[in-house]
C-alpha cells in the first residue's frame, strides 16, 4: 500500500487505541468566568478559568498537539499565553495581547492550536493582558514521550504547586490606581500555595494546602511561580530538595534546602519523605528582594503531612524563611544550576555568534502633569519604554502593515554611562514600538545589564518563543574583554526566564530558529506595565518548514 492509503488505517488505530500511538491531539475548553472566592476572610469576585483558582492543569505529552478553546465570558479583553511553549512556527498561538494577537473580546472565543516539540517538564499558562494573570493561570505538565523514562528515578507521585500572590482588593483596581498616581502599586496581601496562603494574621480560619506523603516515598514537586511581582524562596522544614529540571529543561540533579524561583520560572524538585517517625512539616514561601523596594512580607505556608501521623494532633515543625534580602541564599541556588547535558539531552549552546547585543534594564522617571509627584515611574530596555501597538505586531509583520512598528531597536545602549555606578542625572526614557530584527537561524548573545537608574533591582527577564542558555552572570558592569572568558559554554542552564542580578548582568545565548514576533519582558508585571519590554522579529527562512504558518481563521480582530 502507498503511504497515503495507510493514513485512514492509522487514524482508525489511533482512535480505537489512543495509547498505542506516539502522539495525540488533546482538546481543552477554557471558559473564562467570574467566580466569588474567599481568601483572607473576605469574599471577592475574581476572573478564573472554569471557576478554578489556580486554573486547570493542562497535561500533554511531548509531540502532542494541544487545542484549547478559550471562551471569554468576562467584561475584560483577554488572551492566554502558554509560557515556555516554543510555538515553533505557530506564533499565532503564543498569546501576548497586541504582540501575537488582538485580544479575545467579551463574548468571543479563540482556539489556541500548538504542538509541543522537543520539550518535557513543567511550564504554565497565564492571561497575557492587563493584570489578569493574577488569578488566570495554571500549570502545564508535559510528559516525556511514551516509554521514555525520566533521567532520574521515577517518583512515587507528582504534585503541582502553583505559587501566587493575593490582593484583598480587585487587582485591576490596584494597577489602575498606581497608573493614575504614577507611583508603585500596593504590594499583595498574601502569598498563596495552590490558591491558599495558610494561616495569616487576623484571619485564623484561613487554612493552608496540605500535601500528604508516605514515609520512604519520593515525590516530584512541579513548582511554578505565578506571582505577579515577587521572586520567592521555597523551602520545607526538615527536608532537602533535589532539583532535576527548570523551565522544562533537565538539570544536573543537586540538593538544596531552599529553592529560589522568579515569576515566570518553574522548577521540578524531588522530595523524599525520609523521616522515619513521620510528622508534620511546614512548607514556606517568602519573598526575595535585595533592593530597597517594598514587598509583601507575609510568608505563605502549606503543610507536608506524613500519613502515619495524626493530622490534627501532631505539632508542625516550622520552617524558617530566609531573610528577604538573602542574596547569598539566592546566588547559591542560581549558581548550582547546570544543564543535564547528557547524550540524550545535550546542551546545544551556540558557539559562533551573529548578533552580540547589550540591553540595559532600567527603571526611569518621566514627567506626568496629572500624577501625584508631577512624574511617573517608567521602565525601559536600552532606554526605550515600549509602547503597545493597536494591532498585533505579528499581524503587522505577516501582512506587511506599515506604521505599526519599526525595526530599529538599538542593539547597544545609545547612551553609555557607568550603568551600575552613581545614578545618572537624566532618568527620562524615550517611548517607541521598536523591534530588533533577526534572520532565521542566526545566533544571538544578549547581555542583560541591570542599571542603577532609580535603584538596582533583580529582574526576571522572559523571552517568548525560545529557550536560551545562561552562559554567564556577574555583578557590576559587564566587561566585554574579561567576562566572556569565564562563560560556561559546556553545560549552562537552559531556560526561558532568567533573573538578572541586582546591580549586575546576565548573558544568554540562543538560536533564532523560530520565525515570528517574540516578546521579551520583565516578568515582574509592574515593570512590564511600565514599559520594560521589547520584541524580536525573526524572518522566515527557506521553504515552508522555516516559515511562520498563516494565521488561523478565528484569530481575534482588534
Ligand atoms: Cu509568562 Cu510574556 O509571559
Amino acid at each position: 500500500m502507498k503511504v497515503v492509503q495507510w493514513i485512514p488505517v492509522l487514524m482508525l488505530v489511533a482512535c480505537l487505541f489512543p495509547w498505542s500511538v506516539e502522539s495525540m491531539v488533546r482538546h481543552y475548553k477554557f471558559n473564562v468566568v467570574m467566580k466569588n472566592t474567599t481568601r483572607l476572610c473576605s469574599t471577592k469576585p475574581i476572573v478564573t478559568v472554569n471557576g478554578q483558582f489556580p486554573g486547570p492543569t493542562l497535561i500533554a505529552r511531548e509531540d502532542d498537539t494541544v487545542l484549547v478553546k478559550v471562551v471569554n465570558h468576562v467584561k475584560y479583553n483577554l488572551s492566554i499565553h502558554w509560557h515556555g511553549i516554543r510555538q515553533l512556527r505557530t506564533g499565532w498561538a503564543d498569546g501576548p495581547a497586541y504582540i501575537t494577537q488582538c485580544p479575545i473580546q467579551p463574548g468571543q472565543s479563540y482556539v489556541y492550536n500548538f504542538t509541543v516539540t522537543g520539550q518535557r517538564g513543567t511550564l504554565w499558562w497565564h492571561a497575557h493582558i492587563l493584570w489578569l494573570r493574577a488569578t488566570v493561570h495554571g500549570a502545564i505538565v508535559i510528559l516525556p514521550k511514551l516509554g521514555v523514562p525520566y533521567p532520574f528515578p521515577k517518583p512515587h507521585k507528582e504534585v503541582v504547586l502553583v505559587l501566587g500572590e493575593w490582593w484583598k482588593s480587585d487587582v485591576e483596581a490596584v494597577i489602575n490606581e498606581a497608573l493614575k498616581s504614577g507611583l508603585a502599586p500596593n504590594v499583595s496581601d498574601a502569598h498563596t500555595i495552590n490558591g491558599y496562603p495558610g494561616p495569616v494574621p487576623r484571619c485564623s480560619s484561613q487554612r493552608g494546602y496540605t500535601l500528604t506523603v508516605e514515609s520512604g516515598k519520593t515525590y516530584m514537586l512541579r513548582i511554578i511561580n505565578a506571582a505577579l511581582n515577587e521572586e520567592l524562596f521555597f523551602k520545607i522544614a526538615g527536608h532537602k530538595l533535589t532539583v532535576v529540571e527548570v523551565d522544562a529543561a533537565y538539570t544536573k540533579p543537586f540538593k538544596t534546602n531552599t529553592i529560589v524561583i522568579a515569576p515566570g520560572q518553574s522548577t521540578n524538585a524531588l522530595l523524599t519523605a525520609d523521616i522515619a517517625n513521620g510528622g508534620k512539616y511546614m512548607l514556606a514561601v517568602s519573598p526575595f528582594m535585595d533592593a530597597p523596594i517594598a514587598v509583601d512580607n507575609v510568608t505563605g505556608t502549606a503543610t507536608v503531612h506524613y500519613s502515619s501521623s495524626n493530622l490534627s494532633s501532631t505539632p508542625t515543625i516550622l520552617a524558617s524563611a530566609p531573610a528577604t534580602n538573602a542574596t547569598p541564599v539566592a546566588d547559591n541556588f542560581t549558581d548550582s544550576l547546570r544543564s543535564l547535558n547528557s547524550k540524550k539531552y545535550p546542551a546545544k549552546v551556540p558557539f559562533k555568534i551573529d548578533h552580540s547585543l547589550l540591553f540595559t534594564i532600567s527603571l526611569g522617571i518621566n514627567p506626568c502633569s496629572t500624577c501625584i509627584n508631577g512624574s511617573r515611574v517608567a521602565a525601559d530596555i536600552n532606554n526605550v519604554s515600549f509602547v503597545m501597538p493597536k494591532v498585533s505586531l505579528l499581524q503587522a509583520h505577516f501582512f506587511n502593515i506599515s506604521g505599526v512598528f519599526t525595526d530599529d531597536f538599538p542593539g547597544k545602549p545609545l547612551n553609555q554611562y557607568n550603568y551600575t555606578g552613581i545614578q545618572p542625572a537624566n532618568l527620562q526614557t524615550m517611548r517607541g514600538t521598536k523591534l530588533y530584527r533577526l534572520t532565521y537561524n542566526s545566533t544571538v548573545e544578549l547581555v542583560l545589564q541591570d542599571t542603577g537608574m532609580i535603584t538596582p533591582e533583580n529582574h526576571p527577564i522572559h523571552l517568548h518563543g525560545f529557550n536560551f542558555f545562561v552562559v554567564g552572570r556577574g555583578l557590576g558592569n559587564f566587561n566585554p574583554q574579561k567576562d566572556p572568558k569565564k562563560f560556561n559554554l559546556v553545560d549552562p542552564v537552559e531556560r526561558n526566564t532568567v533573573g538578572v542580578p541586582s546591580g549586575g548582568w546576565a548573558a544568554i545565548r540562543f538560536r533564532a530558529d523560530n520565525p515570528g514576533v517574540w516578546f521579551m519582558h520583565c516578568h515582574l508585571e509592574i515593570h512590564t506595565t511600565w514599559g520594560l519590554k521589547m520584541a524580536f522579529v525573526v524572518d522566515n527562512g527557506k521553504g515552508p518548514n522555516e516559515s511562520l504558518l498563516p494565521p488561523p481563521s478565528d484569530l481575534p480582530k482588534c
